[in-house]
C-alpha cells in the first residue's frame, strides 16, 4: 500500500527516474489487473445551456459571450446510431445542468429510445450534473445505468473558493446526489480538477484518498484550463494567491495522479480526460501509460462542437483520435472490474 506521506511526496517530485517508474508502477498494474484494452465512451455534448455559474467554467450561465446550442432528438439519435455502427460500445450523454419535466422526460425518452438501438447494445452513461433523487430514479429506469458527476475537489474550503456563494453550489448537494446515485445502483463515476488555483499537493493527495473511500468504480480527472471569460481566471491574474501551475506542471500533475489513483485502486475504470488534449496533442496517449483505460472521443456533429467550451480547447475529431499503439476493446462496455468485484 502506498501511505499519504509517500503520495505527496510523489506529487511533488521533480525527478525523471522517480515519475517514469511511477507510470510505469501503474501501467503494469493496470495490465495485470484489467488486461491491455482501452474502451471507447462516444461523447454527445447535448446543449452547453446550463444554469450554474462555476466559476472556472466556459459554459457557465452568467457568460453571455456564449452562444448556446441543444441537439434535437434526430440528431442525438443520429450520434448514437453512429456510435453503435462504430462499435464504440457505449455512449455518454452530457450537457449543462438543467432542472423541470420537459428535460427530465426528454432524457427519459431519449435513453428509451436509445435502448432500442441494436436492441441494448449500447451502453448509456449520463452526465447532467446534479438532480432530485427522483429524476436520477427515473433515468436509471429508463436503461442508464452509468452516471458521471464531478466532485471537482474532495477539500470543502477549496471547492467554496471556485464556486459562486449563492447557495445553488454547495459541497454537500454534490455529496447527496453522489450518494443518490450510488444508492440508485448507478456505476457513478467522479473525479476532481488538477492544478487549480489555490489547489496544492495535499489537496491532491487527500482527494485520491476521497476517491478511494467514497469507493467509486470509474474516475475520470483531468487539468484545470483557464477559460479567458470566467471569473476564476479574472481571479487569477488579479490575486497572487490564486497562482496555479504552468501548463507543463499541470500536465504532468495529472499524469501523476492517474497513475497513484490506479496503484491506489487498481480494478476502477479511470478516464483519459479531454482536457488533457487541450495541453498537449497526445495527452491522451500519455495518460493510457499512465494507466488510464477509458478514451471518450467527442462524437458530437461538428458544427455545434465549437460552441461547448468548457475551456479552451481544439476540436478533436474522430478521425484524429491517434491511441498509439493501445488495444481498442470494440464493441464491449468495459465495465468496471470494481463494480462486479464488490457485487
Ligand atoms: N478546466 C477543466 N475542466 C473543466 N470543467 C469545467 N470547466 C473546466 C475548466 N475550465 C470540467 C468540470 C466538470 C466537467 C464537465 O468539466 O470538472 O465536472
Ligand atoms: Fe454548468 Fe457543469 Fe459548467 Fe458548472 S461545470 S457551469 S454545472 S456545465
Amino acid at each position: 500500500m502506498i501511505s499519504r506521506k509517500e503520495i505527496t511526496e510523489l506529487l511533488l517530485s521533480k525527478e525523471p527516474e522517480i515519475i517514469s517508474n511511477l507510470y510505469k508502477r501503474a501501467a503494469d498494474l493496470k495490465l495485470q489487473t484489467i488486461g491491455p484494452k482501452v474502451h471507447l465512451r462516444g461523447l454527445i455534448e447535448i446543449s452547453n445551456i446550463c444554469r450554474k455559474n462555476c466559476l472556472y467554467c466556459g459554459i457557465r450561465k452568467a457568460n453571455t459571450l456564449c452562444e448556446r446550442y441543444t441537439l434535437t432528438d434526430e440528431e442525438i439519435m443520429t450520434c448514437a446510431k453512429h456510435a453503435y455502427a462504430a462499435e464504440f460500445g457505449s455512449i455518454v450523454i452530457q450537457g449543462g445542468e438543467r432542472t423541470g419535466r420537459q428535460f427530465t422526460e426528454r432524457i427519459t425518452s431519449l435513453v428509451e429510445r436509445i435502448k432500442f438501438i441494436g436492441n441494448g447494445a449500447l451502453g448509456i452513461t449520463l452526465s447532467l450534473g446534479e438532480q432530485s433523487e427522483e429524476v436520477y430514479k427515473e433515468w436509471f429506469e429508463a436503461g442508464a445505468h452509468r452516471y458521471l458527476l464531478r466532485i471537482e475537489t474532495s477539500d470543502p474550503d477549496l471547492f467554496r473558493k471556485i464556486h459562486p456563494n449563492d447557495g445553488h453550489h454547495t459541497y454537500d448537494r454534490r455529496i447527496k446526489a453522489l450518494m443518490d446515485l450510488k444508492s440508485i445502483g448507478y456505476q457513478a463515476g467522479s473525479g476532481v480538477m488538477i492544478g487549480l488555483p489555490w489547489q496544492n499537493a495535499e489537496h491532491l493527495a487527500s482527494d485520491l484518498l476521497f476517491l478511494r473511500e467514497m469507493d467509486f468504480p470509474m474516475i475520470g480527472m483531468g487539468p484545470y484550463v483557464p477559460h479567458d471569460d470566467t471569473p476564476l481566471t479574472v481571479t487569477t491574474t488579479t490575486d497572487p494567491e490564486a497562482s496555479f501551475p504552468s501548463v507543463a506542471d499541470r500536465l504532468e500533475l495529472s499524469l501523476k495522479m492517474i497513475s497513484l489513483l490506479r496503484i491506489l485502486v487498481p480494478d476502477i475504470n479511470i478516464a483519459a480526460s479531454t482536457a488533457l488534449e487541450a495541453l498537449h496533442p497526445k495527452g491522451r496517449i500519455m495518460a493510457i501509460h499512465a494507466g488510464a483505460n477509458i478514451v471518450m472521443p467527442n462524437i458530437t456533429p461538428s458544427d455545434y462542437r465549437k460552441y461547448y467550451n468548457l475551456y479552451d480547447r481544439k476540436a478533436i475529431l474522430l478521425e484524429d483520435l491517434d491511441l498509439g499503439d493501445a488495444e481498442i476493446g470494440f464493441g464491449e462496455w468495459g465495465d468496471s472490474l470494481h463494480f462486479f468485484n464488490k457485487v
